[in-house]
């Protein structure tokens, strides 16, 4: 194994990234590995990534190494193993004159960014490249970057994480038991309010939520719109979107990517279906992923839907599908 990682990151002056770039070097993220990272922005923001850049070096990161910026993706891409590509137009932002509310919008205006990366990430970018899209909307961002990149050795992922915490958060505060005994924590379908946090297939300190959780009432009028709600609720308070929570739970994608996942765990993230859990093929939809100790990464495919579980996973599908549609001329 590599003792050097390439780390592009896109939006590199933006909020998330500002939590979330230290990180990457601070010897948690990617262990004993030297992490070279190259920071990508819109031309014009491009130059505020020296002071970025200044205080990287100043902050004592033994495992940093060689970090540049750029405006040109391209250029970046080269020989890199991950790509984060949270760079693109958050909600609650005014833009154009017009404040940004609807996933709709945010489909407009940030998709078109995902062709030219995707393609170059394709060209550029390791075989074995991992790629997690944190722009939202995230899924089919990365649905729409897979298809340019067209490469199938390399792993896209949209992110789902930050709703897994978020879920297991709330089910640690319910029962009582610690966040860290919550495992299995999957998040079906598409990083939106029509996610589908199963309640049903976690693991509360080792016994599947479906024997501790009996109250649908709390399910359905409380966990539920929490989870899927959280985004919005953070958005109307900050005023802006969540951003170190958001750093995190990239960060804890790239840990549960990078290591074995323990027996009877899995991690959340969107993959483009193969057909599991009967999901139309290609849809980047989240599901309950492992890593093998060979670093294989696979859909968890043992799990049983209830009636309930399926009805609100096809919601999510379905918006999956409309998405595909409405993006359609981005696809080649
Ligand atoms: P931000 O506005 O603070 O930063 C975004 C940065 O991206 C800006 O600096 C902008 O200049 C840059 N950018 C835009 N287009 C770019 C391009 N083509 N190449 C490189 N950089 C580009 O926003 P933020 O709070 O950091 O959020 C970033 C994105 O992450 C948003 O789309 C937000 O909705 C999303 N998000 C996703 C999740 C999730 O769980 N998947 C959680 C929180 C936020
Ligand atoms: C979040 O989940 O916090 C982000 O995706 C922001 C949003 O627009 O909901």
């Amino acid at each position: 194994m590599s003792s050097r990682v390439k780390v592009v990151v896109t939006g590199a002056a933006g909020q998330i990234a500002y939590s979330l770039i230290p990180r990457l070097v601070d010897g948690r993220t990617f262990g004993d590995k030297i992490v070279d990272l190259y920071l990508v922005e819109i031309p014009q923001v491009v130059n505020k990534l020296e002071g970025l850049v200044m205080e990287l070096e100043d902050s004592f990161f033994p495992n940093m190494g060689d970090v540049k910026y750029t405006d040109n993706f391209e250029e970046a891409s080269h020989g890199a193993d991950w790509f984060l590509l949270v760079g693109s137009i958050p909600r609650g932002i005014v833009y154009e004159g017009k404040k940004i509310e609807e996933r709709s919008d945010l489909l407009k205006i940030n998709g078109g960014i995902f062709v030219n990366q995707g393609e170059a990430i394709g060209k550029y970018g390791k075989d074995n490249a991992k790629i997690l899209v944190v722009g939202n909307p995230a899924n089919t961002n990365a649905l729409i970057g897979k298809n340019a990149a067209g490469k199938e050795s390399q792993l896209w992922m949209a992110m789902t994480m930050l709703d897994s915490s978020r879920a297991k958060s709330v089910i640690s505060k319910k029962t009582g038991v610690e966040i860290n005994k919550v495992k299995n924590m999957i998040i079906w379908g598409n990083h939106s309010p029509t996610m589908y946090p199963d309640v049903e297939n976690v693991l509360i300190d080792g016994k599947p939520g479906s024997e501790i959780i009996n109250d649908m009432n709390w399910v359905t009028e409380s966990f539920l719109p929490t989870v899927q709600q959280r985004g919005k609720a953070v958005i109307d308070s900050r005023g802006a979107s969540s951003a170190t929570s958001a750093a995190k739970a990239a960060l804890d994608t790239i840990i549960a990517c990078e290591n074995p996942t323990e027996d009877g765990d899995s991690f959340s993230a969107a993959i483009a279906s193969d057909g599991a859990y009967g999901v139309p093929e290609g849809l980047m939809c989240g599901y309950p992923l492992m890593t093998l100790q060979d670093g294989t990464i696979e859909i968890k495919r043992d799990l049983t839907l209830s009636e309930f579980a399926k009805e609100k996973f096809k919601i999510s599908i379905d918006e999956l599908e409309s998405e595909r549609e409405a993006v359609k001329n981005l696809l080649k």
